[in-house]
């Protein structure tokens, strides 16, 4: 396809129109030229494609065909195809395990190719600063290295199939209220460190067909509309080569969206046509940035969009990898030895709480899944323990509340059986697109359940399902937690499977979980004042934070049980070219096979800049049968020793030995290794008249300068320049301008510092 070609034959109109929607969920298309349209659709576990979608409704009035077509209503979907719904963003990442993702990135892929699209509009993959972020659910980590590699695996599963992935909110998503009013400040530290890394992690990884520009203004920029963002961090720095797409409405201003970088405004936008016409008749956009947008939605076009090409999708293989997929993101947080149930003989056991019928298992908004088939906790339970006595009480009503009598019930059944297995879950519509949860708590009526239940029975599971964190301040109370965040339509199979140790739990936690709201990084900034956020914890996110203040979580992150034991036995570290090697050797000491997610951090030295105490650099699973010992293999980069140092805008390893840690989690890291990487060659920094006396003397150099100025001026005489003085300069508290103004008895010029100030500058330059 000669797209050169094309786009010489294109009018300035037809690139104009090129360059934003045709409609809600296609890109332009052009029979004469040959350009076919791209069809695109969320969402972010499995798809969700509106019926009429497939219909170009033309660039007429969208707003009647919007009406009464939220996502969440039964209307919406009934009006939306059939999909197999995946664990959500937030329960994959709990498998950390990049080559499942790719797994159900390319089974989400087969059915969009069912359906004719050519781009999903997803992985996303926001940090999660905060658990009260509604869409958290979709996204996977409050860590850039886990959620970068996990978004890598999805966009090679689904690109691995011939379908686009779009990595979205670029960036700063982090909370939904009010998202399209909000200007974020985020220090460029944190933006570097955490907000961008996972994104520049899967770009360079996975190369994604297509990032989409977020809704906020990060610094007073809106993100949609930021060159710095769009062009020079996302394509002169990283080297993305794909589109960049507006979300939905995410643009304020077309002209400066497209002179930006924006490649496509979504949906289809009169303003943009307009504005971008005039932007160009006056010369303010010209007509070569036009075309290098046309050229990225070309390629794309070309290179995606289908025409309904319509493969056969096997639904229960699908089916049975949503169940896979549930199961190893399973996470048992805690077990007294109520789990995994015992098979083997007659066990009476209550299952409490409506979601073991009527599961929850996937959140709201526009990731929700029209699903063609849901397992059932209950059924799936009374098929893996056909020894058992199985009494199954509701516990609370479906508006999350409860009464008397329910509470009276389960507790009845709970208090007859050996065991309890109560099913709570977060409230479904508060984890949604528009808003964010008021609290953290679970909802009265599954609370008080559990309060109930865990009072008249000492073995009680709880098994909680849940977007993002819940307090848990009953965990004392509990024998045991699985957690399994929204796990998918095969989150009931997946649940008895791991109750009943038919599949041995090895799900690790994405995020932290807080003992209290109180306790979390962004808690005094959340959701933001007047539209103003300020990211106060700026790189101390998730368990950074946690870390630095001492705060003892209710889990950490990282953590997560297993039916088995893993023993850390060695850590081995090597140079390898400018990184290192490392091998981490662990036996399963247990009696069932299990796998274990080895994690490996890198706790910097003390320097001058602040850092985490330790960070989260590589990670790998491992399965491992009873007594088998395996060696595990890491490669760490420069580029994992650095961190971002503002004052050089640029990434820096500071000298020092630093300390590589490995284990099951962030607060177990039984092996340490040392390492001495090569710093990064000291930064030439520009001496300034508010510089500090250390400043000047701390290089040679501008040490001689300053002495020999001082001589020359006649302010000292050459046998005063001694060894003493300097060491007795170099101790002062004073800035070294202001003290030398006081020394020199008021004969010191502006114009004098200014010559001594090039000249100190220019020797440091000239190495
Ligand atoms: C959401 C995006 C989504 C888009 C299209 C926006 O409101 O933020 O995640 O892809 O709508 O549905």
């Amino acid at each position: 396809m000669d797209i050169a070609e094309i786009i010489r034959k294109m009018t300035t109109e037809q690139k104009i129109r090129l360059c934003t929607g045709k409609d809600n969920w296609q890109t332009q298309d052009d029979p004469a030229l040959g350009i076919p349209s791209l069809r695109m659709s969320d969402g972010t576990n499995g798809v969700r494609f509106q019926k009429g979608g497939e219909e170009a409704a033309g660039d007429g009035n969208l707003y009647e065909a919007m009406i009464g077509s939220g996502f969440d209503s039964e209307q919406a979907l009934a009006n939306t195809y059939p999909a197999t719904c995946f664990p959500s963003g937030a329960a994959l990442a709990c498998s950390w395990d990049p080559a499942l993702a790719r797994e159900v990135g390319a089974a989400v892929a087969r059915e969009c190719k069912g359906l004719g699209i050519g781009l999903l509009l997803g992985p996303g993959m926001n940090i999660r600063r905060h658990p009260l972020t509604a869409r958290n659910f979709e996204y996977y980590s409050e860590d850039p290295v886990l959620a970068g590699d996990m978004a890598a695996g999805m966009v090679d599963g689904i690109q691995g199939e011939g379908v686009g992935a779009t990595v979205k909110h670029f960036i700063c998503n982090n909370s939904d209220t009010r998202r399209t009013a909000l200007n974020l400040e985020v220090e460029p530290r944190a933006l570097r460190e955490i907000y961008l890394a996972g994104f520049e992690r899967v770009v360079k990884k996975a190369k994604p067909a297509a990032v989409m520009g977020s809704y906020p203004a990060v610094n007073g920029r809106q993100c949609c509309e930021d060159e710095w963002l769009l062009t020079t961090v996302l394509r002169d720095e990283w080297g993305f080569q794909g589109m960049v797409l507006s979300d939905w409405g995410g643009v304020k201003n077309s002209e400066s969206a497209a002179a930006a970088g924006l490649d496509l405004q979504m949906p289809m936008s009169n303003q943009y046509i307009e504005q971008v016409r005039r932007a160009l008749q006056d010369g303010r956009i010209t007509e070569a940035q036009l075309d290098a947008h046309c050229e990225r939605i070309l390629r794309a076009a070309f290179k995606y969009g289908r025409k309904g090409d319509a493969p056969q999708v096997d639904w229960e293989k699908h089916h049975l990898l949503a169940r896979k997929a549930a199961a190893e993101c399973g996470v048992l947080l805690k077990n007294g030895g109520a789990l995994p149930l015992p098979k083997g003989r007659k066990l009476s056991v209550a299952v409490l709480g409506e979601a073991a019928v009527r599961p929850v298992f996937q959140g709201t908004g526009c990731a929700v899944v029209n699903v063609k088939q849901v397992d059932s906790p209950l059924e799936a339970l009374k098929a893996a323990l056909p020894l058992a006595d199985i009494q199954y009480a509701p516990g609370y009503l479906a508006d999350y509340s409860t009464t008397d009598a329910l509470l009276r019930e389960a507790a009845r059944l709970a208090k007859q059986a050996e065991v309890a297995i109560l099913v709570v879950a977060s409230r479904l519509p508060l984890e949604s697109d528009d808003y964010d949860r008021p609290n953290m708590e679970l909802e009265s009526g599954h609370r008080r359940l559990i309060e109930s239940v865990c009072r008249v029975q000492s073995n009680t599971v709880v098994v909680v399902c849940n977007g993002d964190a819940v307090e848990m301040p009953w965990a004392d109370q509990a024998n045991a937690i699985l957690d399994m965040w929204y796990a998918g339509e095969g989150a009931g199979q997946a649940m008895a499977d791991l109750l009943t140790g038919d599949l041995n739990p090895c799900g690790k936690l994405a995020v932290t979980i807080p003992k209290r709201l109180a306790d979390c990084p962004a808690y005094l900034d959340f959701p933001h004042e007047q539209d103003a956020g300020v990211y106060r914890e700026g790189i101390f996110v998730g368990y950074r934070w946690y870390d630095a203040r001492r705060i003892e979580p209710m889990f950490p992150f990282g953590h997560g049980l297993s039916y088995t034991r893993f023993r850390y036995d060695h850590i081995h570290a090597e140079a390898q070219g400018d990184g290192y090697a490392i091998r981490v050797t662990l036996t399963n000491v247990g009696r069932r096979e299990g796998s274990e997610i080895v994690q490996l951090y890198v706790k910097p030295p003390e320097g001058p800049l602040f850092r985490p105490e330790k960070e989260l650099k590589a990670f790998a699973k491992v399965s491992l049968k009873p007594g088998e010992q395996k060696t595990v293999a890491f490669a760490l980069e420069t580029r994992d020793f650095a961190c971002f140092d503002d004052h050089l805008n640029a990434w820096r390893v500071m000298g020092g030995e630093y300390i590589l840690q490995a284990g099951g989690s962030s607060r177990s890291l039984p092996l340490e290794a040392r390492v001495w990487p090569r710093p990064t060659a000291a930064p030439v920094r520009q001496l300034t008249a508010d510089s500090h006396y250390t400043d000047v003397f701390r290089d040679r150099r501008s040490a001689v300068v300053y002495f020999d100025f001082l001589v020359e001026c006649g302010l000292l005489r050459a046998d005063q320049v001694t060894p003493e003085l300097e060491q007795e300069l170099s101790k002062t508290f004073w800035g070294f301008s202001q003290h030398l103004d006081m020394l020199a008895g008021n004969r010191l010029t502006q114009k004098m510092l200014a010559e001594l100030l090039d000249r100190m500058n220019r020797a440091l330059a000239e190495g």
